[in-house]
C-alpha cells in the first residue's frame, strides 16, 4: 500500500549453499510484505518437505539433480566430486626439442551446462604432473561460480628422458572452507613416446654394377637414433624388398644384405634403403645397373693338331662386346675376332689369349680367356735326353736313362744289342752291363732309335775323396789323362788310392785288343 515505509523485500537463505551431491539442503524464503498474495520458491531439484508461515516457506530440497538453480538473489550449489578428469590425447609420436600441449579438462556438463562438473570452480586446483612430478599447478579462485569447465594447459619442451614418461592431470576441489571435504581425482595416465631421428640421409654402399648371377653385400646405417630399437630399417631393390640382416649398436642401426641379380633384372635398378622412426622417414636411392657379361669363348677348331695342320683360332663373346684376340681387335663389336695358323712343332703348348671388353655405365669390364693348343709330333731323342755315351762306375746303383720328347708323350724301351730284354729301372753296375744299347722312342706319330754305348770307369772310394795314381809295373811315371792305346800300352798297371785315412793298391791288367 501506498502508506507503506518501507519498500518490500523478499529474501532468500542461505545466499550461498554448498552440499554434496545426494545431499539435502533446506532453504527458507521470506518477505516483508504484510499480506503476500502469491509466492514461493521455484526449482527444478525434487522437494523434501515443505513449511509454511504468513511470510515465510522453508522448503527442503534432494540434491538429485545436478543442477539446481535457485532463484535471482541466490547461488545455490550441489558440489560434485571430479567425477570427470581427462587429460587430451598426447600425440603418437612426439619429436624430442619440439614443444607439445599438455592439456587438461573437468568438463562443464548437465542439462543447462552452466556449472562445471567439479563444481564450483572457485575452490577447484588443477595439477599437471608427469609422473609425480607437478608440472604446473592452478587454482581457479575468483572465477565466477557459474562458469563452464576448467581446462589448464601447459607448453612442454618433449626430451629424451620424457620418453615413456606418463602425464596426467589431478583435479582437487578444497570444499572445507564450506564445511565439506577435500575432493580429488586423477585422469588416466597417458604414456608420451618421444624420438629423435637424425636430418641425414641414411648411408647406403652398394656396388654401382652387379653382373647377373652374381652376388654383392649392400649395406644401409643410420646413427643418431632414438629410441634406436623402435627404429625400422627397409632394402629395396627395384620393387623388390631384400630380407636384411638387422643390427644395433648404440644409437645405430644397420642392415646388411646380400643382393643377388637375376636375368629379368637386367638394366638400371634403384636400390632404396628407408628408416623409419616415429611416424617419420629418411630414405636414401642408389642406382645399381645389372649387367650381364658371359665370358669370351675361345676355340680352336682342332686343338690336338698334328704338325701341318691348319687350326683355326675363334674367339667369341656376347653382343656390344669388342673381342681381341692375340692383341688383334675384332673388326666389328659383337663380333667374332679370328686367326689361322699352320701348325708347327714349335706352336706345341702355345697359348692363346682373348680379352673381351664390355662398357656399362660408363665403365669398362674385361674378361679373358687363354687356351692351350698341342701339336702332335714325331719323338725326338737328342743327346741332351739320351746321351749316346754314358759312363757308369762300377759297383754304383745306376739306370739306363733314355728321354724322348714328342706329342702324344713316346714311351721309350732300350735293350742291349742282340738282346730281347727290356733294360729297366736301377742296375748294380758291373763289368758286363758295358755295351752297346739301342733306345727306341714311340708314339701315334712315328718311332726313333738310337744306339747308346755305356762304359765303365775305375774309381776309388773314401772321405775325403781319395787321390788315384797308376803306375807301369816297374815304371815311375804316373799315367794321366788320355791316351791313344797302342799295343804297349798292355800290361799290368798298378794304382794307388791315398787320402788322409790311408791307401789301398790294386793291379790292373790292361790287354790291348787287335784287329
Ligand atoms: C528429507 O528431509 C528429511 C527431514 O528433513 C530428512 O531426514 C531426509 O534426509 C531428507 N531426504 C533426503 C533424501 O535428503
Ligand atoms: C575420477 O575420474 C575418473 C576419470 O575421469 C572417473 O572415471 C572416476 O569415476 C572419477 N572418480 C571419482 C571418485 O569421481
Ligand atoms: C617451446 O615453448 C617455449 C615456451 O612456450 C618457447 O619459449 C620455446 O621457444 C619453444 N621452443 C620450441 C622449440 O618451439
Ligand atoms: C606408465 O604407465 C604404464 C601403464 O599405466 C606403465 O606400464 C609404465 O610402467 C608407466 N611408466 C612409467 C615410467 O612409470
Ligand atoms: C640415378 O639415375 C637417374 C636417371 O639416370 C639420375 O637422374 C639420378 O641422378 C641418379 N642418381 C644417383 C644417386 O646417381
Ligand atoms: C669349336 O670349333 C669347332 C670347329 O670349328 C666346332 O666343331 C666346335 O663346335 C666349336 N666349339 C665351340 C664350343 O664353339
Ligand atoms: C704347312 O707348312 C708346311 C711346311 O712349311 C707345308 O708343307 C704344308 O703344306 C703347310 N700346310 C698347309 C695346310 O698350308
Ligand atoms: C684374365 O682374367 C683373370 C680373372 O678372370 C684376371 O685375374 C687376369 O688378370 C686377366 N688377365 C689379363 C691379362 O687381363
Ligand atoms: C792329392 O793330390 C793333390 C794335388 O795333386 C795334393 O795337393 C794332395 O796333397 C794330395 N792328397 C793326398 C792325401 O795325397
Amino acid at each position: 500500500t501506498a502508506v507503506a515505509q518501507e519498500p518490500f523485500w523478499a529474501d532468500l537463505q542461505p545466499r550461498v549453499a554448498l552440499v554434496e551431491r545426494g545431499g539435502s539442503l533446506w532453504l527458507s524464503c521470506s518477505t516483508n510484505c504484510p499480506r503476500p498474495e502469491r509466492g514461493g520458491l521455484e526449482t527444478s531439484l525434487r522437494r523434501n518437505g515443505t513449511q509454511r508461515g504468513l511470510r515465510w516457506l522453508g522448503r527442503g530440497l534432494r540434491g538429485r539433480a545436478r543442477h539446481p538453480s535457485v532463484s535471482n538473489s541466490s547461488d545455490s550449489h550441489f558440489a560434485e566430486r571430479p567425477d570427470r578428469v581427462e587429460l587430451v590425447p598426447l600425440p603418437a609420436w612426439q619429436p624430442v626439442g619440439e614443444n607439445f600441449t599438455l592439456s587438461c579438462r573437468v568438463p562443464g556438463a548437465g542439462p543447462r551446462g552452466r556449472v562445471p562438473g567439479a563444481g564450483p570452480r572457485g575452490s577447484l586446483t588443477l595439477t599437471l604432473l608427469r609422473g609425480a612430478q607437478e608440472l604446473i599447478r592452478r587454482n581457479f579462485a575468483g572465477e565466477p561460480p557459474r562458469a563452464r569447465g576448467a581446462v589448464l594447459t601447459a607448453t612442454v619442451l618433449a626430451r629424451r628422458e620424457d620418453h615413456g614418461a606418463n602425464f596426467s592431470c589431478r583435479a582437487e576441489l578444497d570444499l572445507r572452507p564450506h564445511g565439506l571435504g577435500l575432493f580429488e581425482n586423477s585422469s588416466a595416465p597417458r604414456e608420451l613416446r618421444t624420438f629423435a631421428l637424425s636430418p641425414d640421409s641414411p648411408r647406403l654402399i652398394a656396388p654401382r654394377l652387379l653382373e647377373v648371377g652374381s652376388e654383392k653385400p649392400v649395406s644401409c646405417s643410420l646413427d643418431g637414433l632414438f629410441p634406436a630399437p623402435e627404429a625400422g630399417i627397409y632394402l629395396e631393390l627395384g620393387d623388390q624388398r631384400l630380407n636384411p640382416y638387422v643390427t644395433l649398436e648404440g644409437d645405430a642401426l644397420m642392415a646388411t644384405a646380400t643382393v643377388t641379380a637375376s636375368a629379368e633384372q637386367e638394366g638400371a635398378r634403384q636400390l632404396v634403403c628407408t628408416v623409419t622412426l616415429g611416424g617419420e622417414s629418411r630414405e636414401t636411392r642408389e642406382n645399381l645397373t645389372i649387367y650381364s657379361f658371359p665370358a669370351p669363348l675361345l676355340n680352336l677348331s682342332e686343338p690336338n693338331a698334328p704338325e701341318g695342320k691348319m687350326v683355326t683360332v675363334t674367339c667369341t663373346a656376347g653382343a656390344r662386346t669388342l673381342v681381341t684376340l692375340e692383341g688383334i681387335p675384332a673388326a666389328v663389336l659383337g663380333q667374332p675376332a679370328q686367326l689361322q695358323l699352320n701348325v708347327t712343332e714349335n706352336d706345341d703348348r702355345r697359348g692363346f689369349f682373348c680379352e673381351a671388353i664390355l662398357e656399362v655405365d660408363g665403365e669398362i669390364l674385361s674378361k679373358n680367356e687363354s687356351a692351350e693348343l698341342r701339336v702332335l709330333y714325331a719323338p725326338a731323342l737328342d743327346s741332351v735326353g739320351c746321351p749316346e755315351q754314358i759312363t757308369w762306375l762300377e759297383g754304383t746303383e745306376a739306370s739306363l736313362s733314355c728321354v724322348a720328347h714328342g706329342v702324344p708323350p713316346p714311351n721309350v724301351s732300350c735293350v742291349r744289342t742282340g738282346e730281347a730284354k727290356i733294360v729297366e729301372g736301377l742296375l748294380r753296375v758291373a763289368r758286363e752291363h758295358a755295351g752297346t744299347y739301342r733306345c727306341e722312342a714311340t708314339n701315334a706319330r712315328d718311332s726313333r732309335t738310337i744306339t747308346v754305348e755305356a762304359s765303365l770307369s775305375c774309381v776309388a772310394h773314401g772321405v775325403p775323396p781319395p787321390n788315384v795314381s797308376c803306375v807301369r809295373t816297374g815304371e815311375a811315371k804316373i799315367v794321366e789323362g788320355l791316351l791313344r792305346v797302342a799295343r804297349e800300352h798292355a800290361g799290368t798297371y798298378r794304382c794307388e788310392a791315398t787320402n788322409a785315412r790311408g791307401s789301398a793298391a790294386k793291379n790292373v791288367a790292361v790287354t790291348v785288343e787287335c784287329e
